[in-house]
């Protein structure tokens, strides 16, 4: 059966769930600290955002709102194609509003680039970026990245809201995929 998850397809653990957990707990109390005072507007990338969302959030103590926009760049190919579309977007006007944006990884960065242009249109009071993976080595072009979880190697990473063809975004770690499962 399809998407059934098993140690046989982990090349090797990266990141393991506390190390993820710790991390986040970091992140969170350096966002508290430079929004003290201030309204966010956390802005999910969807599909991949999910969980690291969920997370973050539970450890945030400022006031904040959530919002999703579903973006993308991939299709089912392992490679960035460059091609963005928005497949959902925001609920609520984001003028006048501080807007952090939760993505899962930064790869050419091609997909922020195209989002952060589309987002400084709408007129927010600020856009910042949170990304719990930066896959750095990659990067196309050149973005302001304000908040990073891990930076990552040049490998297909699956788990913890990334997936691979829609699956293992519920796995709790980050893992390397075994190069066979995508390369035949
Ligand atoms: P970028 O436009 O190249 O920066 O691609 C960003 C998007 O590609 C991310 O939001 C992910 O959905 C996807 N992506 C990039 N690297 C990986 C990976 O290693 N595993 C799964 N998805 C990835
Ligand atoms: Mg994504």
């Amino acid at each position: 059966m399809k998407g059934v998850f098993s140690m046989d397809i982990v090349e090797r653990v990266l990141i393991t769930e506390e190390e993820i957990q710790n991390r986040i707990k970091e992140l969170a109390a350096q966002i508290n600290k430079d929004y003290e005072g201030k309204e966010v507007l956390l802005l999910c990338i969807l599909k991949g955002g999910m969980m690291f969302l969920a997370d973050l959030s539970k450890h945030l103590t400022i006031p904040v709102a959530m919002d999703f926009i579903g973006i993308s760049s991939y299709g089912n190919a392992t490679q960035s194609s460059g091609v963005v579309r928005i497949t959902k977007d925001l609920e609520e006007s984001i003028e006048g509003k501080h807007v952090l944006i939760i993505e899962d990884i930064i790869d050419s960065g091609l997909t922020l680039s195209y989002l952060i242009n589309n987002l400084a249109i709408r007129k927010p009071a600020s856009i910042k970026i949170c990304t719990l993976l930066d896959k750095q080595i990659n990067r196309e072009v050149d973005i302001p990245v304000d908040y990073v979880g891990f930076t990552v190697p040049n490998e297909f990473l699956v788990g913890y809201g990334l997936d691979y063809q829609e699956f293992y975004r519920n796995i709790p770690y980050v893992f390397v995929l075994k190069p066979k499962y995508y390369t035949e």
